[in-house]
């Protein structure tokens, strides 16, 4: 890794400590937030080297938020998925900052390089993590004119998809107040937890219909999952993650390990055990083992725990000696049990309902958050503009010359959706060209308007 020059900066504001550093040449900025007493929350910004100056259309800014609960997105999102380079350290092809800068947050506090010093500390609601990034935001853009111009694209994954609309709710309030200053530029869900119950009612029809259950799974999955229906109407979300811990076990068992990001695949894990608390933390290791076994290609060992607890802490020079990279996640997740089966449509239609652009992306393959699910969530919400978003017909998605059909897409006024073929529930890893071509398109991003700068192109064509 080459040499840097790191500039380090340290502020107050109201008694909380934030502390920053940055590359000489301003590519890269990063530090930590002191987001309540004891709580510091650590982001890390880029700024796009693919920048296209267009008067008519700002640079956009991407903040990722990563799942788990628990899962880094400084770590993952960043150096497994859309980062600048990958976990060998080699230049990723298809980083999303060809379309846009990123803002990675180590998201809730207690995640990746984030830490609490208090273990009463961790977030136990999706609104406390809201507000903390809420927090974090402010003291990142507010003394910063020039990040300002950027309008700010909430892009989630998994269970962030719960934390970006809460956020986005959260940003707007404390923007509309002249609290925050930046300009909010749409909220993206990329196969995202947004309603539990619909996503655990989808699991046995969906793999029963390819073939990866039979008669007795499927009954033994679908009867697990009007338990956790009817639990999380009684209002018993403590009750429904275990049972969704459970669920997972039945299938895994019934499906000879059927992997939970791409139905298509085994998942290489032990023998699951079936104690609720157990399979919590599995569930995370199995995460970030997927994801690593994506990336583990011939020539590297791409072992993201090594990289960051190695090379990228020292690099960074202001993680305290005594934090790890992930060493209090699992703590971020049992502290989330009771939200962790709340749905969130409300939040969604909150947002449609304020004009802010919702985009819903959804890989064909993903089994844990399965478009099957996303369709059913869909279908809830009480935005006036849904039956006319039913009835539209989508357009198919291409990559470059290429005249494969790589997804299709709709859109009605501010609701946008885009099905992404031959993708699991990783999908910039599993379909970077698409991916980044969507990406482009929804923060309507000079480069993807300036094509010729791009190798990858979509080309769209009405049906
Ligand atoms: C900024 O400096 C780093 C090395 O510190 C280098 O890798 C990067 O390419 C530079 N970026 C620009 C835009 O000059
Ligand atoms: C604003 O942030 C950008 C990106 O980190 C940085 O290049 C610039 O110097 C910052 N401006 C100020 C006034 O801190
Ligand atoms: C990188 O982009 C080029 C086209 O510019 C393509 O041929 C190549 O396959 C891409 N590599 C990866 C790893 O995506
Ligand atoms: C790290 O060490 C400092 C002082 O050495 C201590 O105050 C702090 O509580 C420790 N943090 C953790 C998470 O162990
Ligand atoms: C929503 O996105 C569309 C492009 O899809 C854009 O024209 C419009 O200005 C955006 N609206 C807001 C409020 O950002």
């Amino acid at each position: 890794m080459e040499k840097l020059c790191v500039l380090f900066l340290v502020s107050l504001i109201h008694g909380l400590i934030a502390t920053a550093a940055r590359t000489q040449n301003e590519s890269e900025a990063w530090g930590y937030v002191e987001v309540r007493p004891k709580a510091h929350m650590f982001w890390w910004l880029y700024r796009s080297p693919y920048r296209v100056e267009i008067s008519s259309k700002p640079w956009p800014i991407i903040l990722w938020l990563q799942g788990g609960p628990g899962a880094s997105g400084v770590g993952l999102g960043n150096f497994e998925e859309i980062g600048p380079l990958d976990v060998n350290l080699k230049p990723r092809n298809s980083t999303w900052l060809r379309m846009a800068d990123l803002l990675f947050v180590d998201n809730p506090v207690g995640t990746g390089f984030s830490f609490v010093e208090e273990s009463n500390l961790f977030v136990k609601t999706d609104e406390e993590a809201a507000t903390d990034l809420t927090t974090l935001l402010k003291e990142i853009f507010n003394r910063n004119e020039s990040l300002q111009q950027s309008p700010l694209h909430i892009v989630a994954e998994s269970y962030g998809g719960k934390f970006a609309v809460t956020l986005g709710l959260s940003a707007l309030k404390a923007i509309e107040a002249g609290k925050l200053k930046v300009k909010l530029g749409g909220v993206i869900l990329g196969d995202t937890w947004i309603s539990p119950e619909d996503f655990v009612l989808s699991w046995g029809p969906l793999l029963k219909d390819v073939s990866r259950l039979d008669n007795n799974g499927l009954e033994m999955a679908n009867s697990l999952a009007q338990k956790i229906k009817q639990q999380i109407r009684d209002g018993q979300y403590v009750s429904a993650t275990d049972s969704w811990a459970v669920l997972e076990g039945v299938i895994s068992r019934s499906s000879n390990s059927v992997d939970f990001y791409n139905f298509l695949l085994d998942s290489g894990m032990d023998p699951v055990s079936l104690t609720a608390k157990l399979l919590q933390g599995i569930a995370m290791k199995r995460y970030i083992r997927y994801l690593s076994t994506l990336s583990s290609s011939p020539g590297g060992n791409g072992d993201i725990n090594s990289l960051m607890n190695g090379v990228i802490k020292q690099k960074l020079k202001i993680i305290p000696e005594n934090i790890s990279w992930g060493g209090q996640s699992d703590e971020v997740f049992s502290n989330l049990a009771g939200d962790f089966m709340r749905a969130r449509i409300d939040e969604v239609d909150e947002l449609l309902a304020k004009g802010v652009n919702v985009t819903v992306y959804s890989g064909q393959l993903d089994l844990i958050c399965a478009t099957k699910g996303t369709e059913a969530w869909i279908e809830k919400l009480k935005w006036e503009g849904l039956p006319s978003f039913l009835k539209m017909d989508r357009s198919p998605l291409y990559c470059g010359d290429d005249t494969t059909t790589r997804g299709f897409t709709k859109s009605y006024k501010n609701f946008h959706f885009y099905w992404i073929l031959g993708a699991g529930h990783f999908v910039p890893v599993d379909q970077p060209c698409i991916a980044l071509n969507m990406v482009g398109a929804i923060t309507e991003s000079p480069a993807a308007v300036k094509k010729t700068e791009i190798d990858f192109l979509i080309k769209q064509t009405k049906p």
